[in-house]
């Protein structure tokens, strides 16, 4: 039998380079095997794909991300209603007016909050209105300063609404609500919040005894 030598071997010994008979938009490719340690990476992939597919998904011996997700979400609402417990323990309406609102570190980090998180809707000068030239434009949220608490006036009770947001049967102020800032903002932070609310409307919590 006459046995052809292949195409590549012959070009190989001429050292010429050797081009696959297909063409495409005048582009031919190179005819040359890929290197060994390229294939041994690639064949290694696959069966590394294999192993750990099996691995993961068919024993119980890796945690998927899922589950990693879901345990730390959970430490970390365990370890913030921890801190909220531990905060609500040490706080009640008397400390908030009579220690914490009369702290000046404690309402300049309270007004800090404020500006950044509030003022959209509430206003800087706790309003609910931005005042643009001559004009007064409402904000979304309630006014602060017009001595009428929707949800009641005690400190702890501002606290609560902060924290949990518009309670579930509100209907909101012009269909808008508010938010769970308990999501956002750490206890202390809240608390700071309140302390400077009080600080800027304090005749409205004249009548917290001092313990
Ligand atoms: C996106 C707009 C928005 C932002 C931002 C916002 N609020 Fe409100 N807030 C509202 C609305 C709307 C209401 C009225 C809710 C209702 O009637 O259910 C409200 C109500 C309140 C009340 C109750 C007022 C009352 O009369 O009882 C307090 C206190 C309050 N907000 C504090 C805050 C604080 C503190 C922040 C910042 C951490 C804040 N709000 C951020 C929209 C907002």
């Amino acid at each position: 039998m006459n046995q052809q030598p292949k195409r590549g071997d012959f070009a190989k010994e001429k050292g010429e380079i050797v081009l696959r008979e297909h063409e495409y938009d005048g582009i031919q490719e190179y005819d040359q095997k890929l290197p060994n340690w390229w294939l041994f990476t690639f064949y290694g992939a696959i069966v590394w794909f294999v192993v750990l597919w099996v691995l993961y998904y068919q024993t119980n011996l890796f945690k998927d991300s899922h589950q990693l997700v879901k345990e730390q979400i959970t430490a970390i609402q365990k370890a913030k209603s921890a801190e909220l417990e531990k905060t609500l323990a040490s706080l009640n309406d008397s400390k908030l007016v009579h220690e914490w609102a009369t702290n000046a570190q404690v309402i300049a980090a309270g007004e800090a909050t404020f500006l950044t998180y509030c003022t959209p809707c509430h206003g800087a000068d706790l309003s609910a209105t931005l005042t643009a030239g001559t004009m007064k434009v409402p904000l979304p949220g309630l006014p602060l300063n017009d001595h009428q608490w929707k949800f009641g006036g005690k400190p702890m009770r501002i606290f609560q609404l902060i924290n949990e947001g518009s309670p579930p049967e509100s209907t909101g102020h012009n269909g808008a609500k508010m938010q769970v800032w308990g999501q956002t903002l750490s206890p202390k932070q809240i608390a700071e919040v309140v302390s400077y609310i009080i600080s800027k409307i304090p005749e409205d919590f004249k009548d917290i005894p001092a313990n």
